[in-house]
């Protein structure tokens, strides 16, 4: 890295959607970057980032593997991390028992066994040093059951707990752990999911550059979790007092292949 003048984040993600926008957020605030994702568009996020001030370094791997992460992490090279935004994720429409199962596995291995890893490691370090934020992007959708889109719901459920369990853990040691919670946003999410004929692939989402503001300043005052949207908050609160079946249902009337207009 050309300066070490600047603090130092980690930002999964950020070649698109909120992981980007996030990427900006912690240029913008005065961070160097160390940006991962899978594809070369990293390198061309990377440019928008340095006109900003930072200097950035890319990893392109596939996080949902331990030497993905491990590359991630070596880039690093010993400096200390200041902020690590784990927020490098996907879905996974249709039905489950017509997913292919390898396609399955990379939603897990990528939204829970890589960003764990990645935040164990980093995780030892701050500890260490006895500072460090962590931001994990979570999801609304970690509250309800998510009928054909089942095992992306799951992984979030796990994300949205374990935050709040690590942060607990990690009281008195410097380092905070914030859970971001962001609800259908416009982002490439859902074409990726394969879910663009469904009514929530279609519907009018957030916009990434807020609901990225919104986690990075939560992060930033060191705060337990964050609902992007009043709209998420009402939806999350009621979540809490529905039974499951109910939130079962209601997820099939949006998720639901071809449940969208045509
Ligand atoms: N959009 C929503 O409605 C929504 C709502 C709640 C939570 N979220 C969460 O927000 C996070 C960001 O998603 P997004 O909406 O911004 O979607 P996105 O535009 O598709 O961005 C996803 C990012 O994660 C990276 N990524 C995915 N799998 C990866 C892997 N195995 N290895 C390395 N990088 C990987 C992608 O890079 P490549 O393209 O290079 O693979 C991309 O940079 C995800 O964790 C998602 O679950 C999204």
């Amino acid at each position: 890295m050309a300066s070490h003048t600047r603090p130092l984040a980690i930002v999964t993600g950020a070649s698109s959607g909120i992981g980007y926008e996030l990427a900006k957020c912690c240029a913008d605030y005065g961070f160097d970057v160390l940006i991962a994702a899978d594809e070369p568009a990293i390198t061309e996020a990377a440019q928008d980032f340095r006109t900003r001030g930072a200097a950035v370094e890319t990893v392109e791997a596939d996080l949902a593997t331990l030497d993905g992460v491990d590359q991630l992490y070596a880039t690093a090279k010993g400096r200390p991390v200041e902020a690590l935004l784990a927020n490098a994720g996907h879905g996974l429409g249709h039905g489950f028992l017509d997913q292919d199962f390898h396609d399955v596995r990379h939603v897990i291995d990528t939204n829970i066994t890589g960003t764990l890893y990645l935040i164990q490691q980093v995780g030892r370090d701050m500890r260490t040093h006895g500072q460090g934020r962590i931001l994990i992007t979570g999801s609304v959708a970690g509250f309800m059951p998510g009928t054909f889109q089942a095992v992306y719901n799951g992984t979030k459920a796990f994300l949205n707990s374990f935050s709040w369990a690590l942060r607990n853990e990690l009281q008195d040691t410097g380092v905070t752990v914030t859970c971001l919670m962001p609800g259908a946003t416009e982002t490439a999410f859902f074409a990726r999911a394969d879910m663009l004929d469904t009514k929530v692939g279609q519907a009018e989402k957030d916009d990434p550059a807020e609901v990225a503001k919104t986690g990075f300043e939560a992060m930033m005052e060191g705060e337990g979790d964050v609902v992007y949207g009043w709209k998420n908050k009402l939806q999350t609160a009621m979540a809490n007092v529905t039974p499951a079946s109910m939130l079962a249902e209601q997820h099939r009337t949006k998720a639901e292949p071809g449940s969208g207009e045509q």
